[in-house]
């Protein structure tokens, strides 16, 4: 199978995360900061060694703000539902995926004054629109690093400044990017970023985590047991505790560790360059093919290292099927739980069928998609 669709979970993984969560399976198999006996301590440092590795990837000075989510929604979530409060306005995009969205027209029914900003036909954000949108009570920003659908990246850097300037917390979705462009949170004022382990940081599913800034509290969304302070009625303050209350995924976090080292050896930067050279090559493959309409912008540093397509009218559910059973290739397609966005590219009723390449994708990979997208879109002419 050629798997071009590593924007919805990336596969293969590195060997060492294989390696890392067998050995926790087999060597600790304990629940972290729960007693004071040699398992529980081992995989306690574990977890806090991944913790580590995540703010240092985020430029995170203190590694506790950092808490462990199973997957960037559920981060979304904590994020969202800990800050918002009837009364208070909140700006996003027309380009989020259904895990800002949802909870946010949810919240909307209860008060919540919603605003979302509207991009352009390839995703593209104007920070000014932004700008123009805070009002009075205006709480918190969010929008993605970059759309799942078009790649299209976000100016997150303009937009924190204007965030900070109005005294407005920044919330960034990186779940098309966490570990595959450059995130430093310090430098572009994120007060919030919400990610997925199992995407670019190339860990399991079932792990993701919550960057929480110095300037943020949260209502908890989840209390129990956090193995500390017990004796107290109500949920600790100290973080991580605060957020994260039960028995942690630890075989996930160690994964995901063992995801964080193997990219943080081979450098973010170098894997980003050839991501998104790939992307570039397979743009330049499909642009000779009749019928093809390719979405997003076509600068290589405007968008993600994911490419969303259509043949002609046909329904891109319909050809990612013919990929996979003609030609061995993994796709993703339809509307990739962003609905927003389909309606602001204009293809709600298409879809769309993305491929999402990583570092284990190979130049003859992309060469194979594109001479099956060649061959799909001859027996359609035909
Ligand atoms: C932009 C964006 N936000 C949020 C999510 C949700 O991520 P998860 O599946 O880890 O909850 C995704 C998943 O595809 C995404 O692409």
């Amino acid at each position: 199978m050629i798997y071009l669709d590593n924007a919805a979970t990336s596969w293969p993984k590195p060997e060492g995360v294989v390696k890392a969560m067998e050995k926790v399976m087999l060597d600790f198999g304990s629940n972290p900061g729960r007693g004071s006996h040699q398992g529980t301590l081992g995989v306690g440092r574990l977890v806090l060694r991944t913790r580590e590795l995540l703010a240092q990837l985020f430029g995170v000075p203190d590694p506790s703000r950092i808490v462990f989510t199973g997957n960037a929604t559920q981060a979304l979530n904590m994020g969202i539902y800990g800050m918002l409060e009837t009364g208070d306005h909140v700006i996003t995009t027309s380009m989020e995926h259904n895990s800002v969205w949802r909870p946010l027209k949810y919240l909307e029914r209860r008060g919540v004054e919603l605003e979302a900003v509207a991009c352009d036909h390839e995703g593209k954000l104007n920070p000014a629109d932004i700008q123009s949108a805070i009002k009075r009570n205006t709480k918190l920003i969010i929008t993605t690093h970059a759309s799942n659908v078009t790649g299209t990246v976000m100016p997150i850097e303009e937009i924190g400044k204007i965030a900070r300037e109005h005294g407005i917390f920044y919330m960034v979705d990186a779940a098309q990017t966490a570990g595959v462009i450059p995130i430093d949170v310090e430098k572009y004022m994120i007060d919030l970023l919400a990610f997925p382990g199992h995407k670019g940081l190339l860990g399991p599913q079932g792990t993701g985590g919550l960057f929480v800034g110095p300037r943020v509290t949260l209502e908890p969304l989840i209390q129990g047991g956090t193995g500390s302070s017990s004796e107290l009625e109500f949920q600790p303050e100290a973080l991580p505790d605060r957020y994260e209350s039960g028995t942690l995924n630890t075989v996930g976090i160690a994964g995901l560790g063992a995801g964080l080292e193997y990219i943080l050896s081979e450098g973010l930067d170098k894997s980003y360059q050839r991501e998104t050279l790939l992307c570039q090559s397979l743009i330049s493959g499909l642009e000779k093919v009749p019928g093809i309409k390719i979405y997003g912008p076509r600068a290589r540093e405007e968008r993600a290292p994911l490419v969303s397509v259509n043949l002609g009218q046909v329904d891109a559910n319909e050809i990612a099927f013919i990929l996979d059973r003609a030609f061995g290739i993994a796709v993703r397609s339809g509307l990739h739980c962003a609905p927003q966005a389909h309606h602001t590219i204009g293809t709600l009723r298409q879809g769309t069928i993305r491929f999402s390449p990583s570092s284990f994708t190979s130049e003859q990979d992309i060469a194979s998609a594109v001479q099956a997208m060649s061959e799909i879109a001859k027996e359609l002419q035909g």
